[in-house]
């Protein structure tokens, strides 16, 4: 099964480290930052989990719930967690999904055969509060994410749904944003009375 932008996430129900649940229950009105990793104990993922503990408070105020999953089980989570917070300074309250039978990786193609039979790569599901994929990710094994990033398309994507804009390459939140070529020019002006600037009928920006 490929999953695609627009889907609505499988549900599912599993154990983690912070006890058993059923996806879409614990995801609630949230957003959620489902996030793949190969194994515990593993030195790309440790500082990987630290990060994303240690923006725990970025990641709430975006009304994001942070979600991880490795193939391994809830003991090695509880132990590794523990080494987490050591060694990145941090406390990870997050729950990491025990994922032993694969079934969850398996149905969001975190297997990669070409990398590991057993083990998820570093894959991204940002998924909004109607359990619909807005993005995805994936990174190999050896190389780390970029939690910046993670964070700029949560903000792009929150603020195109609010403000139906589009964003360009590189943008940064507080940037101008595009307007996207459904809008037509009379519709911009009323939607946005601060005016915007044309620079090709299909390129207009504009202040938000
Ligand atoms: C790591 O997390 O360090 C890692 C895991 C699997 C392969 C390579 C690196």
């Amino acid at each position: 099964m490929t999953l695609h932008i627009g889907d609505i996430a499988p549900n599912f129900s599993i154990p983690t480290s912070k006890g058993d649940i059923t996806f879409h229950d614990w995801a609630g009105k949230s957003w959620v930052f489902f996030f793949s990793h190969p194994a515990d104990f593993t030195p790309v993922c440790t500082t990987e989990m630290g990060r994303t503990a240690q923006l725990a408070a970025e990641f709430s105020k975006r009304n994001v719930k942070p979600l991880g999953l490795s193939t391994d089980g809830v003991e090695d989570h509880l132990k590794w967690i523990k080494d987490v917070d050591d060694t990145q300074n941090t406390h990870l309250e997050f729950p990491i999904v025990a994922d032993k039978d694969l079934s969850v990786a398996k149905t969001y193609e975190m297997i990669h055969p070409g990398e590991s039979e057993t083990a998820a790569v570093r894959s991204v599901f940002i998924i909004d509060p109607d359990k619909k994929i807005r993005l995805t990710l994936t990174y190999p094994m050896n190389v780390g994410r970029n939690f910046d990033e993670i964070l700029r398309v949560i903000d792009a994507l929150q603020l195109a749904d609010a403000k139906g804009v589009a964003t360009p390459a590189d943008w940064r939140p507080g940037e101008k944003v595009i307007i996207p070529p459904t809008v037509t020019n009379e519709e911009a002006s009323q939607k946005f009375p601060q005016g915007f600037e044309e620079i090709r009928p299909y390129l207009r920006f504009v202040e938000v």
